[in-house]
């Protein structure tokens, strides 16, 4: 640094608070490593008598890729986050058993058992027992068969973002959207694999293919979409580009709200969008909260088995103290996911594919689909420079930061202005084809 300014008292105590913070957190997470060590033991040991053969954890087995031999020659392998996240009990190496590698995924799981850390009420499994998986979907026909511009309608798809579901969308922008886009667009809001009401396989390992044959199994395909637009939040943003890549004809636009995004070309993409997303640190609480959940497999399934397991119980006493009869639907979808979903989820799509993204990114630009990038400016989820560092790889695309927004206030709270802009980008991706 070549000078060096004097500091201001406000600053001085903004430096310290921060310090205070990281030495704290070091601390935190010191134990956290030791808690999540010692639940190693316990679930290990409780799955072995209730469930027979049970899924194996991450813990153990750092020999990443050399032992799978069905890992060799695929192009998308489950994530190294899953391996190598750092804790300081494993790295003493006290104990070592043998781990996951060279198994067939989720062998001892049939895909609809219920893991007994799991809610088994009847919306957690309504999934189970029908004929084909596919994903839950609520479509909204156009109330014309043509549209105003004479051709044949066009359609949108909604993508959610992690611990979300259809209902963001279905709470927000469809009760929003004008006349004309009610008459003109035919709009389609799914719950991605592992969340909401749709199927939570065990045995499957929610890499970014397996939720991408999912909405081509249960949207695409089925209503035989050639043109299509795409409006996706937060992790919604890495599936739809991938759909995009793989439909690059089809896309017409695509809206990325909040969209995580590191460069992968440096290597450990997966590594840097972990630290970055779910940093080790104390505070803020989201940080907190995300940090455990993220990097502790046991710890994460703890909390889930004491607040998913018991969702219907929480929401009980959460209208009891709020005197509310019904939650807001960001409250409720928090719990709709088993650990294991959203844990690969996290895992495989938001660390592990993003060494694809540029990949994706290139196949956008090349064909030059219309792309919007929208973000606010005190969004704590999902940090600014990613929106910054896209739209660099996207020299095309629209971006727009809103003020005083976050990571939901983008959206919730300005529904109207929010879905105006959305129907501002389809419009114009049609008028720009009929001129
Ligand atoms: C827009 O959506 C919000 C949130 O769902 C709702 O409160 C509001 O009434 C909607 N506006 C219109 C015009 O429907």
């Amino acid at each position: 640094m070549p000078t060096f300014p004097r500091v201001s008292p406000g600053r001085w105590r903004e430096r310290a608070s921060r310090g205070l913070i990281s030495a704290l957190s070091l601390l935190v997470f010191a134990f956290l490593d030791l808690v999540d060590f010692v639940l190693c033991f316990f679930f290990r040991f409780v799955d072995g008598v209730l469930e027979g053969n049970p899924i194996p954890c991450y813990c153990w087995n750092r020999r990443e890729k050399q032992g799978s031999p069905d890992g060799v020659g695929e192009e998308e392998e489950v994530s190294e986050t899953l391996y190598g996240r750092r804790n300081l009990f494993r790295e003493i190496g006290l104990v070592s058993y043998g781990g996951r590698s060279g198994e067939k995924e989720g062998k001892g799981a049939s895909r609809s058992t219920r893991r007994w850390s799991d809610c088994g009420c009847e919306s957690c499994i309504s999934w189970q027992g029908k004929e084909e998986e596919k994903l839950y979907l609520m479509v909204r026909e156009p109330s014309q068969a043509r549209n105003h511009w004479g051709n044949s309608f066009e359609s949108v798809i909604f993508l959610h973002g992690f611990l979300s579901s259809s209902s963001l969308w279905l709470e927000t922008v469809f009760p929003n959207l004008s006349e004309v886009a009610k008459h003109n667009f035919r709009v389609f809001a799914v719950d991605l694999l592992g969340f909401g009401g749709s199927p939570k396989p065990t045995n499957c390992m929610y890499r970014l293919k397996e939720h991408l044959e999912m909405i081509e199994k249960s949207v695409v395909k089925p209503f035989q979409l050639s043109s299509f637009h795409l409006v996706a939040h937060s992790m919604g943003c890495i599936i739809a580009l991938a759909l995009a890549a793989k439909y690059p004809e089809s896309v017409k636009s695509i809206t990325l709200i909040a969209p995580p995004y590191f460069s992968s070309t440096e290597v450990r993409a997966s590594h840097t969008a972990l630290n970055r997303l779910a940093e080790r640190k104390i505070w803020p609480p989201l940080l907190f909260g995300s940090a455990i959940m993220s990097w502790y497999e046991h710890l994460g399934r703890t909390v889930c088995f004491i607040y998913c397991r018991n969702h219907a119980m929480w929401e009980w006493i959460l209208k009891l103290l709020t005197w509310r009869r019904d939650l807001n639907f960001m409250i409720t979808d928090l719990t709709k996911h088993t650990h294991h979903s959203a844990w690969h989820t996290m895992h495989n799509v938001i660390c592990g594919a993003m060494k694809l993204m540029d990949k994706h990114l290139e196949v956008v630009n090349e064909v030059g689909i219309s792309v919007k990038i929208i973000q606010g400016d005190r969004d704590q989820v999902v940090p600014l420079e990613c929106s910054y560092s896209m739209k660099s790889k996207l020299p095309l695309a629209d971006l727009k930061i809103i003020a005083n927004a976050d990571h939901n206030t983008v959206m919730v709270g300005r529904e109207k202005d929010f879905t105006r802009e959305l129907e501002q980008i389809w419009f114009t991706s049609i008028e720009s084809k009929l001129s």
